[in-house]
């Protein structure tokens, strides 16, 4: 059965990412495009039927399932529409600004009965998919550590175009670099020890940019069976330095990756036992696996490994975390002037949250 997708929110991550793994998905469709900003559709490939409104995109003939690129604080509206339309829907990460809009989110697609999946593009990388089968040599799992940086400037832009940038509004976004950032961290630990992160403490930083939500966080968490899991995230760190790095240690082994974290198939595994061998792994882009999977879940071919409701508890874990470290960092914020560190800093060639 061929699947016919729509893309709510035609911005960076669905012009750059998702449309061109859809339309590399051997049994996707491309039916509907949707976005408030009529120019948005316009400036993406394909036929699809552009649609300025909700209603409309979703009567879409032939739309069997949503991906849902909106900001933070709008994937509610668009995925409760979706699921009572009987839509399947794949909504990005975060699942909502706050814990209230993503509760609210996975419910109605309990309560329509439609399979609702997190885009957690990260889970698929190759890369991860071979560091997952390589965990037997590392003995027994002792922790994750995960750094994932990049530079975000409040007028921070994806293309050299004037961007809306809700990433650093607190109402919009959920927060800053942690809300964004760390919740690929958190899966990815998740997905690779077969347990989640059960207990996270953050310490949140506002340093660089003078905004007012955190540029630079540190996580520290510990799964159900006793692994630690640390994770560094942040929009302070110029893209030109390494920044992008997965450890998992074990007792008798440590695999490493290098630039994984990320939209592309690419970067590097490592497994130290104790002398270094670099690890080949092949697959596709880890998008193109994301909507290969749903695709084949929406077609009844395959299950979805990852239930909506695990995603939600994670979720939900990460905000009441930072909403208790950022009542700190503001406070922090309010008796330290910030230090500006924009003049510094290196060009900005890529930015891959
Ligand atoms: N998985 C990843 O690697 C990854 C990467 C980037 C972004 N994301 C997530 O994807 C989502 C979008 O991020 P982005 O960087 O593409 O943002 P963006 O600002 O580039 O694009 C968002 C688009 O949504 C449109 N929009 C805003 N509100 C809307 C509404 N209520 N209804 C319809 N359209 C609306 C905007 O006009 C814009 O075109 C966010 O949730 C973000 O966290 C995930």
């Amino acid at each position: 059965m061929s699947v016919g997708w729509g893309i709510a929110g035609c911005g960076w991550v669905a012009r750059d990412h998702a449309l061109p793994a859809l339309l590399a998905t051997p049994d996707a469709r491309v039916v509907a495009l949707h976005d408030r900003d009529p120019d948005a559709p316009a400036r993406m490939d394909g036929d699809a039927a552009r649609c300025a409104g909700l209603a409309e995109f979703l009567a879409t003939p032939g739309l069997d399932a949503v991906y849902v690129a909106v900001p933070n604080d709008a994937h509610r509206e668009v995925v409760e529409a979706a699921a009572a339309a009987g839509k399947a829907v794949l909504c990005e990460k975060p699942l909502a600004a706050d814990t209230a809009d993503a509760e609210a989110l996975v419910a109605a697609a309990d309560r329509a009965g439609v399979l609702l999946g997190t885009a957690f593009d990260q889970r698929w990388h190759p890369a991860h998919v071979r560091l997952r089968e390589l965990l037997p040599e590392l003995g027994t799992v002792t922790a994750v550590r995960v750094v994932y940086c990049c530079w975000l400037p409040a007028d921070w832009t994806p293309d050299g175009r004037a961007h809306d940038n809700w990433r650093v509004d607190r109402a919009r976004a959920g927060g800053g670099a942690a809300i964004d950032l760390a919740p690929h961290g958190l899966d990815l630990a998740g997905v690779l020890l077969g347990e989640d992160v059960v207990e996270l403490t953050a310490t949140l930083q506002t340093r660089v940019h003078g905004y007012a939500v955190d540029d630079g966080a540190l996580l520290h968490g510990r799964t159900g069976g006793g692994v630690l899991v640390d994770l560094h995230v942040a929009y302070n760190t110029p893209d030109a330095l390494p920044r992008r790095r997965l450890e998992v240690v074990g007792t008798r082994g440590l695999a490493v990756t290098v630039d994984t974290m990320g939209q592309t198939a690419g970067g590097t595994l490592t497994l130290h036992r104790p002398d270094p061998v670099d690890v080949p792994f092949a697959g596709t882009a880890p998008f193109v696996a994301q909507f290969d999977a749903f695709t084949a879940a929406v077609a009844g071919t395959a299950p979805w490994p990852y239930p909506a409701a695990r995603d939600l508890a994670l979720h939900r874990l990460l905000v009441e975390t930072l909403h208790t470290a950022t009542s700190s960092a503001g406070a922090r914020a309010l008796r330290t002037p910030v230090r500006r560190a924009r003049a510094s800093a290196a060009p900005l060639p890529e930015r891959t949250p």
